[in-house]
């Protein structure tokens, strides 16, 4: 079941934005982000805003890459009409769902209405994610050409004891062998992976971690199994099916990969991300982390521009309906004031290895440094030098960090 919508204002019909939105937004980079709301299956652990055929309500996956088109160029239309700077795309993010689940011309008919709307930044980032049973290397050649430069795996494990508990529907054999098509044809690569599954022991973890460097990523991301209420998982937890993941084995695990890939050349820079070097770090999700703006097109999918925020109603045929009728398929916005966009500036910018400057804190945040110095959550060199840097420790407490900086 997908997680409810915030609460905020509702946003109006024509979408239009205040005028603040435009301040400052030539200094701010613009992305896209395109959520396909369609997975074959449902993975037990997941609550993002996704759909099998079953829970569609009539809704057409074959419909939905001219819905999105339709809100692509309602997007161009919204943003010139409230006097936003033209400004060409810096990153195109294709996530889900599962986008690779719609035929490769889908996502290239998207991908093309991006370019007409706004046209694409030169060395503009496109990448998409894709289970590894849902490409092949004829799918894979064909997003080269047509302009993708990356595309991110759902890895998650490579023991399928593992996988099976998260109801993964793939082989893991198959994870080497997308990763060698995706690089034939020049597609940069990033594999996700899961740890603290009911059941994983240190020695999977490792096996999966050992398993995701001889792919030979130029990207890796590792996130602790969240258990969201109202899934599968939830639900087998609380009848006692599945024991609850161990928060003191997930830290072993985060420190095991950690280690063992800065020992195979990955160096972090965010919490929960590693890359090869600087330039092979997700572009888009920075922007995300240091508040750029970006629209997100389909059902369920979140906006920022500016300073104001938007979310779309999260049924397909809900969405359908709206971007049809041509009207703005948000359901809610919340404009956020100095204090807020502090607060979350020291929020995402925690977890990232390039840190926060001391300077931007307030008093408050400057007076908590020499204590989380002491406690070995920040480094010391770092902070002499005006930022705050989380060490491994800080990392696996970032959330303990930000509050700290914050109360
Ligand atoms: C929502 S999926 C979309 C991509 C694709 N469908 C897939 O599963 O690989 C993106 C990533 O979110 C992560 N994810 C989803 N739910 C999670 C949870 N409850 N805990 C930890 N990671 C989660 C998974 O690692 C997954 O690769
Ligand atoms: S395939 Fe990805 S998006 Fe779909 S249910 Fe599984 S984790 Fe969620």
């Amino acid at each position: 079941m997908p997680s409810a919508l915030p609460i905020a204002d509702p946003a109006p019909d024509d979408g239009l934005l205040p005028a603040s939105a435009a301040v400052g937004a030539q200094d701010r980079d613009f992305g896209v982000y395109l959520h396909v709301p369609f997975c074959r299956v449902r993975c037990g652990y997941c609550d993002f805003n996704t759909y099998t055929a079953t829970e569609l309500r009539g809704v057409k996956q074959s419909d939905y890459a001219s819905q999105a088109i339709r809100e692509i160029e309602q997007a161009e239309r919204i943003l010139t009409a409230s006097r936003l700077p033209p400004r060409p795309v810096s990153t195109v993010f294709f996530g889900g769902g599962t986008p690779t689940l719609l035929p490769v011309e889908d996502l290239i008919r998207m991908l093309l209405a991006v370019e007409s709307a706004w046209g694409l930044k030169s060395g503009a980032e496109v990448t998409t994610e894709a289970n590894p049973d849902s490409v092949d290397a004829a799918y894979l050649a064909k997003l080269a050409d047509a302009g993708f430069t990356r595309v991110s795996f759902g890895m998650q494990s490579a023991v399928p004891r593992v996988l099976a508990t998260l109801d993964r529907t793939h082989d893991p054999q198959r994870v080497p062998q997308v990763v060698q098509w995706a690089r034939q044809v020049g597609l940069q690569v990033s594999l996700d992976l899961i740890y603290g599954t009911p059941g994983e022991s240190l020695a999977d973890w490792q096996q999966s971690v050992d398993a995701a460097i001889a792919c030979a990523p130029d990207h890796l991301s590792a996130y602790s199994l969240i258990v969201e209420p109202g899934t599968k998982l939830a639900r087998q937890i609380k009848r006692g099916e599945l024991v609850q993941p161990d928060e003191d084995l997930q830290a072993d695990m985060y420190e095991f990969a950690d280690a063992r890939l800065s020992s195979a050349g990955f160096q972090w820079y965010e919490v929960s991300n590693w890359a090869t070097d600087a330039a092979h770090s997700s572009r888009h999700n920075l922007a995300y982390w240091l508040g750029h703006d970006w629209w997100g097109v389909g059902p369920g999918a979140h906006s920022h521009v500016g300073g104001i925020r938007w979310w779309n109603v999260k049924h397909p045929a809900a969405y359908a309906d709206r971007v049809l009728a041509s009207l703005s398929p948000a359901a809610g916005r919340e404009t956020l004031d100095a204090q807020t966009r502090d607060i979350e500036n020291v929020m995402l910018r925690v977890r990232l290895r390039e840190g926060i400057r001391i300077a931007a804190l307030s008093e408050y945040g400057r007076r908590a440094v020499a204590g989380l110095i002491a406690d070995e959550l920040i480094d010391a060199k770092a902070a002499l030098a005006g930022t705050v840097v989380v060490t491994l420790r800080g990392r696996l407490l970032a959330d303990a960090v930000v509050r700290r900086l914050l109360e």
